[in-house]
């Protein structure tokens, strides 16, 4: 017999984990309206024409092999062009490693930077993996405290309460995933000054950074002055490229107070040989080509978001903050005797209606729970018939 880790053995992705569930029911011959994962192309978007081009002429051309370990020098520089146009900050190609997906960047900064015991300090609620992920590395996860009567913004002082000798990195999400915060140059400022102080290395995950509706994101990075910040960031969204694992992280670090990590990440990144390179052939068309793209689907998720949200809040018992960027919504629920926590309410949604959101407390059994997540990507009648159904279950 094999023997699992317990490493492994403790792995949860909540918004898959309740795939299984709903799979079941369909077989069964349920309509099921998923409504539980951030992926543009199941809905109405699609990888635009150009990148799609790109991808099929780089392996025409022979592009199939493998490619530089760090990304290919032409699209590290067009991601830093992209940085300065979009964000407003300088970064040298060779500051840039491109990765699998975001989600490649966390485990190999996570992998590089955690010791057994280290704390990380995590928004609560957060995208599920940077809970997991460190506990997979052996860190420990902490959540700071978000404020929903504040629109979800940071507790600073509860992140100030939480830093302890042990703290080695502090994330932040913007725009956020669940709650489509947007966090304030204030905030973020405030962050960065006191992981400063603390020597506490900051990873800003800014992968929504283009997906916004009222207000423009501000990167962790323009504002942090001389306090290093790691940002990861990604083509799975704005550039809906979610299938062709495609991210990449940079340091951001102008005294050079991060020594030799990215020497070290350059070297995970070398014995996983290199990301998919057609795929970042495709990955310099979409930064240098037309954009439009990005106008017409943030002008479609506006709509989306703004019925959703009139139409959630409709509902009694469910209660939610506006986003103002990203395609979340997390509302509050008022679970009362019917149900125990909020999987069940989950779960029983899903059952009497085929309507397959996610609990809040895979998002942090602490500050989520009580709350689910559903996204607003599909078209209005299909949020139209999912708020029906939800309704109706409600009362
Ligand atoms: C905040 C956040 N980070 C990272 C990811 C994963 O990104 P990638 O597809 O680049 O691995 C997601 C996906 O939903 C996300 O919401």
């Amino acid at each position: 017999m094999v023997k699992i880790t317990d490493r492994v053995k403790k792995l949860e992705f909540s918004i898959l984990d309740v795939v299984i569930a709903a799979k079941k029911l369909e077989k069964e011959g349920k309509e099921i309206i998923y409504l539980n994962i951030g992926d543009p192309i199941q809905y109405d978007f699609d990888t635009p024409q150009h990148i799609k081009n790109a991808m099929i002429d780089a392996i025409q051309e022979g592009f199939n092999v493998y490619s530089d370990p760090r990304g290919e020098l032409e699209l590290r520089e067009a991601i830093s062009e992209k940085e300065k146009k979009i964000n407003n900050i300088d970064i040298s190609p060779e500051d840039i490693i491109v990765t699998a997906g975001v989600s490649e960047a966390l485990s190999f900064l996570l992998a590089a930077v955690i010791h057994p015991g280290d704390e990380v300090l995590i928004p609560g609620p957060a995208y599920p993996p940077y809970i997991s992920m460190t506990e997979f590395f052996d860190g420990k996860p902490i959540m700071y405290r978000t404020i929903e009567d504040m629109g979800w913004n940071p507790d600073l002082e509860d992140i100030q309460k939480k830093i302890s000798d042990k703290t080695k990195v502090l994330i932040v999400i913007t725009p956020n995933n669940p709650t489509g915060l947007i966090y304030k140059e204030k905030v973020l400022k405030e962050i960065s000054d006191l992981a400063g102080e603390h020597d506490i290395l900051v990873i800003s995950d800014e992968i929504y950074d283009q997906i916004t509706f009222d207000k423009k994101h501000i990167s962790t990075a323009a504002i942090s002055g001389d306090v290093p910040v790691i940002g990861v960031n990604g083509f799975s969204k704005a550039y809906l490229q979610p299938g062709w694992r495609l991210g990449y992280l940079y340091s951001h670090d102008p005294e050079n107070k991060l020594g030799d990590l990215l020497e070290n990440l350059v070297k995970e990144a070398r014995i996983r040989i290199s990301t998919n390179s057609p795929a970042q052939k495709a990955a310099i068309a979409a930064l240098r080509g037309p954009q439009d793209h990005i106008k017409e689907m943030n002008k479609k998720l506006k709509e989306r978001r703004d019925y959703a949200i009139k139409r959630v809040n409709e509902i009694e018992g469910i209660n939610a903050t506006k986003p103002e960027g990203a395609f979340y919504m997390f509302p509050r629920v008022e679970l009362g005797e019917r149900w125990d926590n909020d999987l069940e309410f989950v779960l029983d949604l899903l059952k009497k209606t085929g309507v397959l959101i996610v609990h809040g407390s895979g998002f942090d059994p602490e500050y989520g729970s009580g709350h689910f997540r559903m996204v607003f990507l599909p078209q209005v009648e299909i949020l139209e018939k999912a708020f029906q159904k939800i309704e109706e279950f409600m009362t």
